[in-house]
């Protein structure tokens, strides 16, 4: 048994068990192994374009929510080459409600570079690192599971693992060195990709964050935080920083054919050239009274009953929505477009005003109040407060 105290001391740069967790992590993989739809059968080479697409959707979300994306963009384009070729708009539609967009235009950049270098994903870490949309984590990635070179990803399975497995005392995000570096250590240099798999499904269905199994982990053995009896008090928290709450209004206008106003975000920035309904700024001090200000034009708004709310990153948004019937479908005024009730499900919503366009629409189809109305062209006062339905 280990002491856990001692193995508390700096992770080690090279660890002498390496070789016999190597083993049996990989004995362990050999029976337990996920079968995963980008994976290759065992003792197969994996097609790097299939890895590449994989570990772009992967980021920032689960194998579950991935998968369907995965099989959707494998079906559309099965290679490089008919990635490449696709309108960008096709890409972003495929990928909406997967997170940020920058994402599906790096994806799509990247197909076209590599497509431009003659269709081959390069096999190093360097030169995957200068492609676009792929960093660090997904670099190694690519490199250990396409092309069995020895590398080492770290993604928060990962890191969670190693910070289990040394007891290491900082959090995560102040120990990142130390875990790469004793990620490199334990990573033997045949089998690097099945390696690598194995401790991302180790991390998904063993040393899960909140009730790992290490009964049935194969790094047990070595594992202080197992020893100290009490696991899941690594990797240790960072202490929690409040978000900052923003918040703003969306205008859901339908119009008389059911058609609904929308327009795009501006390419750089949050959820970069996604579509969205009309509305406000996001910020921490929006006032709702002066949110008729950036109504598309003038209509019976009334407020709905409830808000959409969204985590991000940075921030945390609660959005309130406006909703107009309209007795006809107005020239659409500058920077919107009205799409049709049908064509709704194909356009690039991000999640966020997904959740916006249903929470209009549901409204909409719930309320059978007062007949639509005919929209002006700007409204010199937006909605108010007062106007509030009643739910
Ligand atoms: N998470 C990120 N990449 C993954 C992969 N290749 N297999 C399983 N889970 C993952």
């Amino acid at each position: 048994m280990i002491d856990p105290m001692k193995a508390n001391a700096e992770p080690l740069k090279s660890d002498r068990r390496s070789p016999e967790v190597a083993r049996r992590v990989l004995q362990w993989f050999d029976r337990h192994r996920r079968s995963l739809p980008w994976r290759a059968a065992s003792g197969q080479r994996a097609d790097p374009y299939l890895v590449w697409l994989s570990e772009i959707l992967l980021q920032q979300t689960n194998v579950p929510t991935a998968t369907p994306y995965f099989e959707k963009f494998r079906t559309l384009w099965p290679r490089v080459e008919n990635l490449a070729d696709a309108p960008l708009d096709d890409v972003m539609r495929a990928f909406s409600g997967l997170g940020y967009y920058s994402r599906a235009r790096n994806l799509h950049a990247c197909a076209k570079e590599v497509v431009r270098r003659g269709g081959v994903f390069p096999a190093s870490e360097a030169e995957l690192r200068a492609l676009p949309g792929i960093g660090a984590y997904t670099a190694a990635a690519i490199a250990a599971i396409a092309f069995d070179r020895k590398a080492s990803p770290v993604d928060g399975n990962i890191a969670r693992i190693v910070a289990r497995l040394y007891a290491i005392e900082e959090p995560i995000a102040r120990a990142r060195a130390k875990i790469a570096a004793a990620a490199a250590a334990l990573t033997p240099t045949e089998r690097s990709g099945d390696f690598a798999q194995a401790l991302m499904d180790i991390g998904s269905t063993i040393c899960t964050p909140r009730s790992p199994n290490c009964l049935a982990c194969p790094m047990q053995f070595i594992c202080a935080a197992a020893a100290s009896g009490d696991p899941q008090a690594y990797p240790r928290k960072l202490a929690r920083k409040e978000r900052p709450a923003r918040r703003g209004a969306a205008f859901f206008a339908e119009a008389v054919d059911g058609g609904v106003l929308l327009r795009t975000r501006p390419l750089n920035g949050l959820l970069g050239s996604t579509v969205e309904l009309p509305g406000t700024a996001w910020s921490v001090d929006f006032a709702l009274e002066e949110a008729g200000a950036a109504a598309p034009f003038s209509a019976p708004w009334r407020l709905t009953p409830g808000t959409v709310d969204q985590i991000f990153t940075h921030f945390s948004l609660r959005l309130s929505v406006y909703a107009a019937r309209l007795l006809e479908r107005p020239p659409a005024p500058e920077g919107c477009f009205w799409v049709g009730r049908k064509a709704l499900d194909d356009v690039a919503f991000s999640s966020l005003m997904r959740k916006a366009v249903m929470h209009g629409r549901s409204f909409m189809e719930q309320d059978q109040s007062g007949p639509a109305a005919k929209p002006v062209n700007r409204r010199p006062n937006g909605p108010s407060t007062k106007r509030r339905s009643s739910p």
